[in-house]
């Protein structure tokens, strides 16, 4: 039947409200409620046996695929490649013996993912997808469907497929490291922990909606936009900046925080906010010391930090987001919503079709 807005005035506001719901029920399918430890349906293959996981996906999906990269190499230490479903399909990179390839999407429709899963397919690797819409052309042709329970997304822009892909992709990641003996029980369950609190943690971040709007009022005036991020929250950076070209049309390019001296400083005055994804974790420093130099060239800092990085960031960040304390794990999954968040705001003050922004289609059915 017909989805409703609910009282919501987008289809983007109200989906942006069911992160915590998709997250949730997404987790809850591949959650053994007994143990309370992760349980995947069995998989075609030996995950001890993959010697590599080809990660594909377009737009927002792939910047899922990018953090699941950062999660199975650093959990699993399973070697991962990954690509832009539109380039991976004519690159011809070599498939190994017993190879994985894994897909994102939300729809299962979209037409450069399908053509490398098909060519993947003939290449002799398994195909696992990772799919909102189960019942799709891509969860016909896989060997395997991880499903995500988000629910149907109408808004064009997507909200919550992401952070219920990356909750697959999290459990995917302790899934295949448990299966491949790369991390002991006790860091299996902290790490599972902090994800099944994610719907609660997530759910606080509706609090945060004021000083996420004062935030806006700053990107809002904004032509250029830069976003930085560093390690895991480096594609979270790359949705915000996405994400607000999609429905604002303000100009905005992510960076890792890192290579800030390598070309994009040079962009950097009054006129140029910089958005920083900055949760406390091993790399808080570093990105502190690039936020720094950013400042010393007139740059304003808005920051998505936790209250440990709001106390460091005094003097440096102009505006802060304080989010709820997490594992560095979950930290990607938490700060997406956030950043979706600003952009919606941002959009409302530029009174754009937020729903369905010119030019864009929900899902690119063709090449
Ligand atoms: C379109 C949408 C994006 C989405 C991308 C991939 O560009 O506007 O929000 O991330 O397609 O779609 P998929 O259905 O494959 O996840």
């Amino acid at each position: 039947g017909q989805v409703g807005k609910d009282g919501y005035r987008h289809y983007m506001e109200k989906e942006l409200h069911e992160h915590p719901v998709a997250i949730g029920q997404t987790l809850k399918r591949i959650t053994d409620p007994a143990s309370k430890r992760i349980a995947l349906p069995e998989m075609p293959f030996d995950p001890a046996q993959v010697p590599r996981i080809t990660i594909t996906a377009c737009g927002s999906a792939y910047y899922a695929g990018m953090v699941g990269r950062y999660w199975l190499e650093s959990l699993a230490r399973i070697p991962v490649e990954i690509d832009v479903a539109s380039e991976m399909r004519y690159r011809e990179p070599p498939q190994p013996d017993k190879g994985v390839a894994l897909l994102i999407s939300q729809s299962g429709e979209t037409a450069d993912t399908l053509g490398v899963l098909r060519s993947l397919k003939k290449a002799g690797q398994s195909i696992v997808s990772v799919l909102n819409v189960e019942h799709s052309t891509m969860g016909r042709e896989s060997d395997l469907v991880l499903g995500m329970d988000a629910g149907p997304e109408i808004s064009v822009a997507s909200t919550k497929a992401f952070t219920a892909q990356l909750s697959v992709l999290a459990a995917l990641a302790i899934d295949f490291a448990r299966a491949r003996g790369t991390m002991d029980q006790a860091r299996e369950e902290r790490l599972t922990a902090s994800l099944l609190d994610l719907p609660s943690r997530a759910a606080e971040v509706f609090t945060r909606t004021k000083d996420i709007q004062a935030m806006a009022a700053v990107v809002a005036q904004a032509r250029d936009v830069l976003y930085l991020g560093r390690g895991i929250c480096t594609p979270i950076a790359f949705e915000g900046a996405l994400k607000l070209k999609e429905i604002s049309y303000i100009h905005a390019e992510a960076y890792a925080a890192g290579e800030l001296k390598h070309g994009p400083i040079s962009l950097i005055d009054q006129t140029v906010p910089v958005v920083a994804i900055a949760p406390s974790t091993i790399l808080f420093d570093k990105t502190l010391s690039n936020l720094q130099e950013a400042k010393a060239r007139g740059g304003r800092i808005l920051a998505f930090t936790d209250a440990e990085g709001a106390k460091r960031l005094e003097g440096v960040a102009e505006q802060v987001v304080i989010m709820p304390d997490v594992e560095a794990f979950v930290a990607p999954i938490l700060y997406a919503i956030p950043v979706q968040m600003l952009a919606y705001e941002v959009a409302l003050l530029k009174g754009t079709d937020v729903d369905q922004p010119r030019n864009l289609a929900k899902s690119v059915t063709v090449e």
